[in-house]
């Protein structure tokens, strides 16, 4: 079976952050300290994943292969993709249909964050399935702003619908998708929604219907942050706030997690720590590099 590949869908026009999205993509906004793309990106490092492509607006692409390179830096290698119009979150896998070329695939969403204990194993868990897709359900108090997972008596996901104005349970799917090699000849099939989008949800509907999507429920340890609003935005820069200055580590730090996977020398992280010496995300490179002896 061919290496699980991964996709960052990074497009989208960021209306809901105007007037600061005008000149930015939404997904380069700062959450605290990093780029927001930092933090989906760290997921897919976390699931093993070296071979992502970004797909961007053709207006961002140039922001975003200055802010990220061609991933090699990271130990993992970064391919940019452009969605002309924001036609829906599953025409991502048309745009990657040849990028992907029959692998399996982890697709997340730009804005999500994700931080709980326990998620590189779940990642990793849910990356080495075969066959079908696993996606994450996560509960929420507003679930109507979501795609909505409905359960039967005994827990099993019976369907999956988004935005739905009557929300069969408070269980919200999250960006995260895990899919099979199948996925872009399935995103074929879909047809657009009535707001004119290939859905994400739609997609999902195809495997819910052939028996072989597996829907995890991500339990009340785990934070899925929603940067979609001004207030969202500062709450999970917030949060990353809280979290980095009391435990005194990094959340979404792709030198940290290349390195400790092997997948950049001590040599390698000590140079891009020098390279960033005056921001406290260097030093906090600089001082990996220590405790860890070089
Ligand atoms: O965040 C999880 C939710 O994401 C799921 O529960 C929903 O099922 C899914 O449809 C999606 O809902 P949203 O309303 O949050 O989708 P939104 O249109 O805000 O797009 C999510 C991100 O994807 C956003 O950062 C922009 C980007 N995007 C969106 C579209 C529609 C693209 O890059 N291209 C697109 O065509």
């Amino acid at each position: 079976m061919s290496t699980r590949k991964g996709i960052i869908l990074a497009g989208g026009s960021g209306t809901r952050l105007y007037p600061i999205t005008h000149g930015v993509s939404k997904q380069l906004m700062p959450v605290f300290d990093k780029p927001m793309i930092y933090y989906p990106l760290s997921v897919l490092m976390l699931a093993g994943i070296r071979e992502i492509a970004i797909i961007t607006t053709p207006g961002d692409a140039d922001q975003f292969r200055k802010a990220l390179g061609d991933g090699r830096q990271w130990g993992v290698e970064l391919s940019f993709f452009m969605q002309e119009s924001p036609d829906g979150l599953a025409q991502a896998y048309l745009i990657c249909e040849d990028f992907l070329a029959g692998a399996p695939s982890c697709m997340i969403l730009g804005d999500n964050i994700f931080f709980g204990h326990g998620l590189p194993e779940i990642l990793q868990a849910a990356s080495a399935g075969h066959g079908g897709g696993t996606v994450f359900a996560y509960r929420v108090t507003e679930p109507e702003r979501y795609g909505v997972v409905a359960f039967d008596a005994a827990g099993t996901a019976t369907a999956i619908i988004e935005k739905p104005q009557a929300p069969p349970s408070s269980y919200a799917v999250t960006g995260l998708y895990f899919l099979d090699g199948t996925a872009s000849r399935k995103a074929k099939d879909i047809r657009p929604s009535g707001r004119g989008e290939l859905e994400i949800t739609s997609l999902l509907e195809l495997y819910l219907q052939e028996g072989s999507l597996s829907v995890e429920k991500l339990g009340r340890g785990f934070a899925w942050l929603d940067t979609g609003t001004h207030e969202s935005l500062l709450d999970a820069g917030n949060f990353v706030r809280t979290l980095q200055q009391r435990q005194g580590v990094q959340t979404g730090c792709p030198e940290e997690i290349a390195f400790r996977k092997g997948w950049i020398t001590g040599e390698a992280l000590s140079s891009i720590a020098a390279g960033l010496s005056k921001s406290d995300y260097g030093r906090y490179l600089k001082q990996l590099c220590v405790e860890e002896g070089f």
